[in-house]
């Protein structure tokens, strides 16, 4: 039995029976007091041609019927054992305590987590953020996990993303893990498609969120430069959605009521064009038609897939970095007539916004809860511009 292929189809069956987001943890020990799981319902709920999971959920309901409760451990027939918990925390310890471990399960939330309305709709639930290390990615990943969500922070810069997942997790609970990956290389996305169902069992929320810049004329823009963006900003998405969605497929699989989420963080320039910057408006027009044609599939497996395009976020590092962010650039090159000062070249950018200022974090986090939130609603780019770019 593949238990990478089986752990997301058993977290749907599972979240289908008790209407509660569960974390898996596994090991291949086997634990005595685990209740098992019959060769024939998990034969069924994997094969590809069956797919069909309502006998894992009878069995699974069965256990609840016999127990009063869903036991804490399920056993697998060739040895291995899945481990329930309300919270990444809570799988972790019932793992560790796997020996002397008792029968019990409560799907009862961590009551600590604060969370403001909007925010419920992921509270408890697992998200990824490529490009989560720094910049929109950060901000979106430390939101996310405010609001008390589980957060895989995945970003191509490791040791950026171990730190600001230990950041995150310094306040005690575990709200966060990172994982490196290259999104634009596809074993690196299957990697992390696979330690992220190892570690949690499954996915609720995909952030496609990382992306590169290379400013230039077409005339003279070197085409390496361009495949280059093109291969993080457009294919990239790709190769996520690929991966990621049928992680969230096989929960669908599991509970065919669930609801998952995929957003794109677009932007602006995948509005309108942007002068010298083809490569990455071209980029980020294309991914809007992928975020089209993927909602349009992935709606039978309960997938929404919707683009978020931000407007300029000056206070983060592309913008703002004091050695090679694009205000220094930009004043470097001249490219603001008479502009003395990087304080300059900002009040020129920010005066082209209607609202007068650029795009923070909690804008773009606000409309990925939206998107999350709103049940009817797929296949949409939603600009968060300050009024600078308004859909025709
Ligand atoms: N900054 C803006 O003004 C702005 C505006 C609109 C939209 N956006 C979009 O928001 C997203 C994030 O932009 P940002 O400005 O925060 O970028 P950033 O450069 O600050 O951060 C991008 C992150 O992605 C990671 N990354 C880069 N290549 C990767 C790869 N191949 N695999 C995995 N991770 C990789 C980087 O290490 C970094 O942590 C991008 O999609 C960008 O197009 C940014």
């Amino acid at each position: 039995m593949d238990r990478i292929a089986l752990a997301p189809i058993l977290r749907g069956a599972i979240m289908e029976l008790t209407g509660a987001p569960v974390f898996l943890a596994w090991t291949q020990d086997v634990v005595d007091s685990a209740a098992p799981l019959s060769q024939e319902v998990l034969e069924l709920a994997t094969s590809k041609l069956h797919q069909d999971a309502s006998p894992l959920r009878e069995a699974l309901k069965a256990l609840q019927n016999s127990h009063g409760e869903l036991p804490q451990a399920l056993s697998t027939p060739n040895g291995g054992t899945f481990f329930l918990g309300a919270s990444y925390d809570a799988a972790q310890k019932a793992m560790e305590a796997a020996p002397s471990i008792t029968q019990h399960f409560f799907l009862q939330h961590d009551q600590a987590t604060p969370s403001s309305g909007r925010g419920d709709v992921v509270k408890g639930r697992i998200a990824l953020v490529t490009g989560g290390a720094q910049g929109f990615g950060a901000e979106i990943a430390r939101g996310l996990a405010d609001e008390g969500a589980f957060v895989w922070i995945a970003d191509i810069n490791e040791e950026g993303a171990a730190a600001f997942a230990a950041e995150l997790n310094a306040s005690g609970s575990t709200r966060a893990a990172a994982v490196a990956v290259d999104v634009s290389d596809e074993s690196s996305v299957q990697a992390m498609a696979a330690t992220i169902v190892a570690g949690t069992g499954g996915l609720d929320l995909l952030v496609s969120n990382a992306g590169v810049l290379r400013a230039g004329s077409v005339l003279q823009l070197e085409a390496h430069d361009f495949d280059f963006v093109t291969r993080i900003n457009y294919t990239a998405f790709f190769l996520v959605v690929k991966h990621l969605a049928a992680v969230m497929a096989a929960q669908r699989q599991g509970g065919p009521t669930q609801s998952m989420d995929i957003v794109q963080i677009n932007s602006k320039s995948g509005l309108e064009g942007s002068n010298k910057n083809g490569a990455y408006a071209g980029g980020k027009f294309g991914g809007l038609g992928l975020v089209q044609s993927f909602a349009l599939e992935l709606v039978e497996h309960g997938i929404k897939v919707n683009a978020i395009c931000p407007g300029n976020f000056f206070d983060g590092p592309l913008w703002s970095h004091p050695e090679n962010g694009l205000f220094v650039q930009y004043l470097r090159a001249g490219k603001v007539p008479g502009a003395q000062t990087v304080a300059d070249v900002k009040a020129f950018y920010e005066a082209k916004v209607p609202m007068g200022r650029g795009c923070y974090g909690p804008d773009v986090l606000r409309a990925i809860l939206y998107c999350v939130e709103q049940a009817y609603e797929t296949g949409q780019a939603l600009p968060v511009t300050g009024g600078q770019v308004m859909l025709k």
